[in-house]
């Protein structure tokens, strides 16, 4: 019998979504599963990392079985297990590292390792139509920050970084302070939208530097001591203008950088990847930018920019295709960079 199908299952546990799917053949998604711990954490303000692990183990085994089933596929019928072995949360990653080992010994299945990073960036890869390359990629995660020249589709060259927070950590870290809730990005998109940018002024950091690097920490900072200043002179009221203010500092240095580093390498292809790609400011106006310069922007679907298995599965594919597979003494790694290398899968 010819097999013209490969199907991955991806397990992704790096922070506080247990997130397993079955991709075939790189691009179709059959099944794609998130069960999401915000409201645990959420009452706490953030991710609690013990607590995370601990409602990894309790959920992971079903949301496999249920993602399997859902692909309408025995698990014989898989041809990979991938799995996220970091960055992240290190009791988080031996969650799904320890299952999808299991899993894949038990199956007698090859095990794929994939950089969680590497996954959000080819979560582009998931779409109807695929990027070509070269192209410069905005990597903007609730840990990362960065702006990628990728020549193809496993060359990541760094153009710069961020010096301090990243971009996801300034919006929860502003809406935390702001008493808007967890996780802080969807927090801020929604109760800017009832303001007007303008009305406050807020810094655009690093905008006048012809580099790639970025800060958030300084933006992040006058943000909240101007919050102080309206809560003493008591106009709370006016929350919406100076958070629509934040969001549209923080996405103007995004995009102005973005557009900046694409025409610097002469490329015609600008990726989005990470949590804070699901960002509706930071996708109208970069594909707007864009235009005026004939540059094709990717960006997933919202639910495929924050943490998934599809991605997961996707990264898994390319590496499997590859002949990319992990050993069984598979480890997780919480804060290693596929930078490094320069290269991955
Ligand atoms: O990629 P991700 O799901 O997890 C990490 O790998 O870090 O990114 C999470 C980050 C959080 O900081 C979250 O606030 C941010 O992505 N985020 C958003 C939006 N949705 C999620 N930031 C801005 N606007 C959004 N709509
Ligand atoms: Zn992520």
């Amino acid at each position: 019998m010819t097999k013209n199908k490969v199907r991955i299952l991806g397990i992704e546990t790096s922070c506080d979504e247990t997130a397993v799917a079955v991709i075939e053949n790189g691009g179709t998604i059959l099944s794609n599963l998130v069960a999401s711990q915000i409201d645990v954490h959420r009452r706490f303000g953030g991710v609690v990392p013990e607590v995370a692990s601990r409602k990894h183990i309790e959920v992971i085994a079903r949301l496999v079985d249920d993602a399997v089933r859902d692909a309408g596929l025995q698990p014989s019928e898989l041809d990979a297990i991938a799995v996220t072995n970091g960055p992240g949360l290190i009791g988080a990653l031996l969650v799904g590292v320890s299952f999808a080992k299991a899993y894949a010994f038990g199956l007698n299945k090859p095990l794929v390792a994939v950089n969680h990073l590497v996954a959000h960036i080819y979560a582009n890869l998931l779409g109807d139509s695929l990027p070509s390359f070269p192209a410069v990629c905005l990597v903007v995660s609730g840990g990362h920050t960065s702006l990628l020249h990728m020549n193809s589709r496993h060359e990541f060259d760094i153009m710069g970084e961020t010096r301090d927070d990243a971009a996801g950590e300034a919006f929860d870290k502003v809406a935390r302070f702001l008493g808007l809730g967890y996780p802080g990005g969807p927090a801020i998109q929604q109760t800017a939208q009832k303001g007007t940018a303008g009305i406050y002024k807020l810094p655009r950091v690093f905008l006048d530097r012809d580099d790639f690097e970025f800060s958030f920490s300084g933006l992040k900072t006058s943000t909240m001591n101007l919050w102080n200043k309206i809560k003493k002179e008591g106009r709370e009221d006016t929350v919406y203008d100076l958070v629509a203010e934040f969001q549209e500092a923080l996405v103007e240095v995004l995009v102005e950088k973005t557009i900046n580093a694409a025409r610097k390498k002469h490329v015609k292809t600008i990726l989005v990847a990470g949590g804070v790609a699901a960002n509706s400011l930071l996708r109208e106006k970069l594909r707007e930018k864009a235009a005026e310069f004939e540059i094709d922007v990717f960006i997933p679907s919202p639910k495929l920019c924050t943490d998934n298995g599809a991605m997961v599965g996707c990264a898994g594919y390319y590496h499997f295709v590859d002949g990319n597979l992990a050993n069984w003494d598979l480890n997780a790694y919480p804060s290693f960079d596929f930078f490094v290398n320069k290269t991955c899968g």
